[in-house]
């Protein structure tokens, strides 16, 4: 069975992920973490996140599966396109990244084996929270918190 793993970057104080469809940070640590550890595995994310925030560009050494109500197709490497979540979900690879947006983290929380989060330091404006995770810390341990200046990197485990 696969691991899966939710990854996000959250704002501490009010949840925001998201502004206008980007990042409301500029967290080049971060960016390279998510990338260490995605590389050479499956990226699971929502349309809009794929049309917004990847400008419809997979992620390189991923495999790049999005998630649409509609009926999508794409000529390029790397990506597919599934209906569901439990459709992304039915895979046989080794790790399968949730990595977002808000409604996707939502659907999955359930799911998850872990979370990867970059928590943010700070207020941030912003019209997409993911605020759900808090709620359902009790099935979590926190593993892992390394503190950076201005914001921390933590792993839960269920
Ligand atoms: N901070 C972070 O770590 C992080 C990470 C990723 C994204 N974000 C931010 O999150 C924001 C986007 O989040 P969002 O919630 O608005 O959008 P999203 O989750 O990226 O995409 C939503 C779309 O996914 C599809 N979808 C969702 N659930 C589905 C289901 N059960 N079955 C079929 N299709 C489903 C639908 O596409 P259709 O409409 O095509 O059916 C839906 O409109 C952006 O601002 C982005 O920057 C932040």
């Amino acid at each position: 069975m696969s691991e899966i793993i939710l990854i996000a970057a959250i704002a501490q104080t009010n949840g925001v992920i998201g502004d206008r469809g980007k990042l409301p940070w500029s967290i080049p640590e971060d960016l390279k973490r998510f990338r260490q550890l995605t590389l050479n595995h499956t990226v699971i994310m929502g349309r809009k996140t794929w049309e917004f925030d990847l400008q419809k560009r997979p992620l390189n050494q991923r495999t790049n599966v999005i998630v649409s109500s509609q009926s999508l197709t794409s000529n390029l490497p790397n990506v597919e396109f599934v209906r569901s979540l439990s459709e992304a979900f039915d895979r046989s690879d080794e790790k399968l990244f949730v990595m977002g947006g808000a409604s996707i983290y939502r659907q999955a929380l359930e799911f998850v084996d872990r979370m990867e989060l970059t928590i943010v330091e700070g207020d941030y404006n912003g019209d997409v929270y993911f605020l759900e995770w808090r709620d359902r810390l009790d099935e979590f341990q926190l593993v892992r918190s390394e503190q950076r200046n201005g914001y921390r990197f933590e792993t839960y485990c269920r």
